[in-house]
Order: C-alpha cells, then sequence, then structure tokens
C-alpha cells in the first residue's frame, strides 16, 4: 500500500461538478505530478461536502485547510505554495458568511459545528468510485457481522429499538416496516430502495447516492438477509447521472469482491442489485406508483391496503426504504440501538439531512440532531439571511408541506413538531423565505407544481388541484374576491380527505399552512388588490418620481403602449390604465426616477 503526506480532496458533486471540479481535478492532478509530488501527494474525488453554493470545493489534508470557489487559475497557486512549500493559500481559504477573513480549516467552519454526520458520514471523505476506501471506513463490517452473528429476528430487533423512522417522508418505523415483510409469506420476496427524490429543491438522496453507494447497497444487503429476499431494486431518476454511474460502479466492485453474489461471507446467503431509472415524475416517488413503474406500468398510485410489505413488486412482498434510512442501518449495526438513540429525540432519534436553498446565506446539505431548532439551523449553520432582509417563513416539506412563520423559530425540529405546526418534515426540503417572497405566490408556486405532477387518476386530485391553482392565479393577478379564499378552503378541505393517494392528500398543505399564518396577506390581494411583499406584478404599479425624474423622454420614447407623456427637461407621468407592466421604462432610466410600488 503506498503512503502519502497528503491528500487533495476534490468535490464531485453534482453542484461543484457543474461549476468544472472535474477539469480542476485533472489540473490538480497534471500539476502535481509536473511539480515531482504525485507519489507524495494523493488526489481523491469525493462526494459533496455540503456547502455547495462556495463550490468548487478542495479540502487539502493535513491541515484541513478548506479551500472555496476554486477556479482553474487556482490550481497552480495550491500546488506550488501550498503542496511543495507547506504554506496555506490564505486568500482561497472559506471565508464564513458571518466572520469574514476568519482563516478556517475544515473543522472550524461555522457550518459544520452544529452537524453531526451519519447518513453524510463519508460523503466528502472517501472516493465513491474506490471500494477499498470504503472498506477501509468500516465499509462492509455491518453485512459481516449480520451475516456470521446475527439471525434475521436479531437484527430487526436491533433497528427496532434504534427507534429510526423513514426518512422519506413518512416517518413510519423502520424496525416495524421490516418486521411485517419478514412476516409477510411469500416464495419471493423483494428489497427496493427509493431514490426518486422528486421533491423541488431536495438533493439529499442523490448527494448520498453520489458520495457513499457502498453505503446503500450494504444496507439494502443487509435488509434482504433480514427479510428473506435474494433481490434488491435501486429506483434512481434518470436526471441523477453521476448517481447513476456511482452506484453501476459500486454494485460491480461489490459482486466482483463477492460482497453482491451467491453465498455472500462464504454463508447460504444470496442477494442481488438492479438499478431502475425513473423519468423523473414526482408520484413515481410513492411507493405503489413506483412499483408499478417498475413492473413496466404506467406510474400510478393505487389502494392501500394491501401494503408493499405484503403485496408489492410483481405481487410479492415488498421492504421499500428511502436513500437515507437505509444510509443509517449500516452504522446502527455498527455502534448499537443505544448510540442511536443518544442522538435525537426520544419520539425522532438520530439525525435529518436537509437541502437548505433559497433566502439563505450557505445554501446546501446539512445534517442536523433531532431536537436541533430551526432557528439553529437557519441562522447559525445556514449564515442567516442576505443582504440585511428579514426572515419570514420557512417552508419544510415541499408540495407536501408547509411554511413556519418566525414565532416558531425556536421549534424543535422532528417529525411530530412540524407535523404540529402544519408542516412536515418531508424527505428534507428546507425553502427559507424573506420579507420578499409573496405567501400566496409561494402557496400557487407548489400548487402549481402538484396540477403538473397530479397523476391524473382521481377526480379530487386531478380537478380539485387545478380549481385551487385557477383561484390562486385570480387571487395574485389581483382579480380575487372575499368568497375565493372560502372556497380555497373547502376544496383543500375536500381533497385531502377524498384524494387516492400522498400526492393528492397533502397538496392543499402549503394553501392551508399560509391561511392559517398569512390571512392577512390573502385579504390585502383581494380586499385592498395589494401585495405586501411588492411580488406580485399585477398587483404593482410603475410610477415615475417626479423630484428626480430629468425629463430626458427616454422612458416614453421605450414605452411600447405609448402610457408615458411629458414635455422635454419636464417631470413625465404614466397612465396607469395603458400600462400593461412590462418594466421598459424602468429599465431605460438612466437616473432611477420611476419606482414599482
Ligand atoms: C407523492 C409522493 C412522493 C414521494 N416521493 C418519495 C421519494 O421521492 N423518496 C422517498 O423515499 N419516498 C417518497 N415518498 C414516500 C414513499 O411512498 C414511501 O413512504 C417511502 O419510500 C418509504 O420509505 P421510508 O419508510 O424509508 O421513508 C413519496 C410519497 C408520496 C405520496
Ligand atoms: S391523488 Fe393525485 S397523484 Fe394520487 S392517485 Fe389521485 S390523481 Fe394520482
Ligand atoms: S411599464 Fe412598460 S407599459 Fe408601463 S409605462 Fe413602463 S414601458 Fe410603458
Ligand atoms: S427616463 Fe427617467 S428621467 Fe427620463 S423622463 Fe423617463 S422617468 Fe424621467
Ligand atoms: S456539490 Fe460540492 S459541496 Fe455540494
Amino acid at each position: 500500500m503506498d503512503f502519502y503526506r497528503a491528500h487533495v480532496l476534490i468535490c464531485g458533486g453534482t453542484g461543484c461538478t457543474s461549476s468544472k471540479s472535474d477539469q480542476i481535478e485533472e489540473k490538480m492532478k497534471q500539476k502535481i505530478e509536473e511539480a515531482g509530488l504525485d507519489k507524495e501527494v494523493m488526489v481523491v474525488r469525493t462526494g459533496c461536502f455540503g456547502l455547495c453554493e462556495a463550490g468548487p470545493i478542495v479540502v487539502v489534508y493535513p491541515e484541513g485547510a478548506f479551500y472555496s470557489h476554486v477556479g482553474l487559475e487556482d490550481v497552480d497557486e495550491i500546488v506550488q505554495e501550498h503542496l511543495l512549500k507547506g504554506r496555506i493559500v490564505k486568500h482561497l481559504l472559506y471565508k464564513g458568511a458571518k466572520e469574514e477573513d476568519i482563516i478556517k480549516s475544515v473543522n472550524e467552519v461555522n457550518f459544520y459545528k452544529k452537524q453531526t454526520r451519519i447518513a453524510l458520514k463519508n460523503c466528502g471523505v472517501i472516493n465513491p468510485e474506490d471500494i477499498n476506501e470504503y472498506i477501509a471506513v468500516d465499509g462492509y463490517m455491518a453485512l459481516g457481522k449480520v451475516l456470521t452473528e446475527m439471525t434475521p429476528t436479531e437484527i430487526i430487533d436491533v433497528i427496532k429499538e434504534s427507534g429510526l423512522r423513514g426518512r422519506g417522508g413518512g416517518g413510519f418505523p423502520t424496525g416495524l416496516k421490516w418486521n411485517f415483510c419478514a412476516q409477510a409469506q411469500g416464495d419471493q420476496k423483494y428489497v427496493i430502495c427509493n431514490a426518486d427524490e422528486g421533491d423541488p429543491g431536495a438533493f439529499m438522496d442523490r448527494s448520498i447516492l453520489e458520495g457513499d453507494p457502498h453505503c446503500v447497497i450494504e444496507a439494502m444487503a443487509i435488509a434482504g438477509y433480514a427479510i428473506g429476499a435474494d433481490q434488491g431494486f435501486i429506483y434512481v431518476r434518470a436526471e441523477y447521472p453521476i448517481a447513476v454511474q456511482r452506484l453501476e460502479i459500486a454494485i460491480n466492485q461489490a459482486r466482483e469482491k463477492g460482497l453482491l453474489g451467491k453465498n455472500i461471507f462464504s454463508s447460504d446467503f444470496n442477494f442481488d442489485i438492479e438499478i431502475r431509472l425513473g423519468a423523473g415524475a414526482f408520484v413515481c416517488g410513492e411507493e405503489t406508483a413506483l412499483i408499478a413503474s417498475i413492473e413496466g406500468e404506467r406510474g400510478m398510485s393505487r389502494n392501500k391496503p394491501p401494503y408493499p410489505a405484503n403485496k408489492g413488486l410483481w405481487g410479492k412482498p415488498t421492504l421499500i426504504n428511502n436513500v437515507e434510512t437505509y444510509a443509517n442501518i449500516t452504522k446502527i449495526i455498527n455502534k448499537g440501538p443505544k448510540w442511536f438513540r443518544s442522538i435525537g429525540t426520544e419520539k425522532s432519534p438520530g439525525t435529518k439531512v436537509f437541502a437548505l436553498g433559497g433566502k439563505i446565506n450557505n445554501t446546501g446539505l446539512v445534517e442536523i440532531p433531532m431536537g436541533t431548532t430551526l432557528r439553529e439551523v437557519i441562522f447559525d449553520i445556514g449564515g442567516g439571511i442576505p443582504n440585511g432582509k428579514k426572515f419570514k417563513a420557512v417552508q419544510t416539506g415541499g408540495p407536501s408541506g408547509g411554511c413556519i412563520t418566525a414565532d416558531y423559530l425556536d421549534t424543535p425540529i422532528d417529525y411530530d413538531s412540524l407535523t404540529a405546526l402544519g408542516s412536515m418534515m418531508g424527505s428534507g426540503g428546507m425553502i427559507v423565505m424573506d420579507e420578499d417572497n409573496c405567501m400566496v405566490d409561494i402557496a400557487r408556486f407548489f400548487l402549481d407544481f402538484t396540477v403538473e405532477e397530479s397523476c391524473g387518476k382521481c377526480t379530487p386530485c386531478r380537478i380539485g388541484t387545478k380549481r385551487m391553482l385557477e383561484i390562486l392565479e385570480k387571487i395574485t393577478s389581483g382579480k380575487g374576491e372575499l368568497k375565493d379564499i372560502e372556497k380555497l378552503e373547502k376544496l383543500a378541505a375536500n381533497i385531502k380527505t377524498s384524494a387516492l393517494c400522498g400526492l393528492g392528500q397533502t397538496a392543499p398543505n402549503p394553501v392551508l399552512s399560509t391561511l392559517h399564518y398569512f390571512r392577512d396577506e390573502y385579504e390585502a390581494h383581494v380586499i385592498d388588490k395589494k401585495c405586501p411583499a411588492g411580488n406580485c406584478k399585477a398587483l404593482l404599479a410603475y410610477n415615475i418620481q417626479e423630484d428626480i425624474c430629468k425629463g430626458c423622454t427616454l422612458c416614453a420614447k421605450n414605452c411600447p403602449v405609448g402610457a408615458i407623456s411629458g414635455e422635454a427637461k419636464k417631470p413625465h407621468s404614466i397612465d396607469q390604465d395603458k400600462c400593461i407592466k412590462c418594466g421598459a421604462c424602468m429599465e431605460k432610466c438612466p437616473f432611477n426616477a420611476i419606482k414599482l410600488g
């Protein structure tokens, strides 16, 4: 085995790859070779480090120097200064959103201080394309342990004791589900990994698959042994090419090493995994629709029961878990259920990975112990709201969730607290909003998504959500009436109780939660015909500030409908009845005399 005095870790997640981290890696290797350091310095392409907004990220060990926004032009300096002369390149080090100009190593970065990494343990640490690196960090130990030391019932008991709950949205106890599958009668059983991840803004599962595919493969094999299945399927969306490619590499490497296939660890246990690509329909994340899709049918949900545990893929008992759920399994087997329970809260043990986005300084992936407050996530880890703006709300749970206001920032994050606030954990999208976000428009955005994604099988979802969307569009365009708010509420209640699957049943949630916390905004749109956040264009007017206008006539010349009048060198004015709100005048005015309000 070769020993290296330094390791250069380059992020190979989708975010950093899209900003050329693959070319940075190539150049890094070339420059290291030119400097004669290739026997001393190893370059490793890892999965996502989490702080995607600061990418491309390069971390150099043993110092742990955390370089952010690295460009191709910076590579030579890192090689010459840091790797050759041992001098950290200070100007490339990550500067936290809060503490400007402080030099940071990876352990000092605020972003990581309050995080606990279980599911993401190996992401950004190992090369996901090399099974030996996974084995070096205890990989396949848990599989070896269960096959040689434990019975299926003992495994299920450990998972039950850990209190792990499904990370795919519903939070169903994982051990209980495994137990149902183990007890179900069937000559053939299956294990499925749900990697559909259709929530807008979510990329937790993708990052785990890109950064640590073996941890999911190993956990699926453990699940197969526990329930009596010999075949697994990973259902992953085709828009995740890096994840798919790394999964293929990992499955092949595991097969070559005898960790998948026949007689694993010389036992009589056989297990193999195949990948199935999804076309990116949100409903295909719903377990029964996903199963239909693997069977080659159109991805549509069906009534439950029967649950997949009894009648799943091709009518056989099937265990279906989320990527992040699987990513916790190997650690629970290795470290024990007590250790897992020591993290998080009593009813929601462990951690949860969130994709933090929207109006927040540190966008990216964070993994926090359950029970961490929303305030800690948004302000300590996320670095707060950019441009000195005020926090307004945070949306959790994607299209199935809702918005939470500043009054509840100290709520601990766990399944039950978020549901009590009218939102939900969901799979882990967390979108932060500031004072410029209109909450009616946010509800419209999510409903627009569900209308597009409805599979159309049942009437309440197919037609009901469309009617709700039409009402929201009427309100944001200034044509709403008070009775529309009532209609929204009635429709929402009906759809929630009558839709066939979780998509329709939760589709009204963003509308209901914004109506609950921000009813005054709805009323301002309907009664005063105003958008308090200044977001809904149809409710805003372009006005010329007389004291600033120099009468240069540029705006009038550029108005496509002749709505602007005035004499040269005198203040101009806009005829609001004629104005079509195209914004051309504001763009052209050299004196910033035109304001939207
Ligand atoms: C519309 C809809 C979309 C869903 N999308 C996903 C998804 O992308 N990934 C996922 O793991 N679960 C998704 N679920 C939940 C799954 O149906 C299922 O509960 C989950 O995969 C079970 O795994 P868990 O117990 O490990 O959470 C979705 C549910 C609904 C109703
Ligand atoms: S609720 Fe919507 S997505 Fe679910 S079955 Fe009905 S139409 Fe399809
Ligand atoms: S917004 Fe467009 S239509 Fe309205 S006054 Fe300006 S240029 Fe004319
Ligand atoms: S372009 Fe600006 S300064 Fe010139 S007339 Fe129009 S509003 Fe006045
Ligand atoms: S993709 Fe590089 S830090 Fe997330």
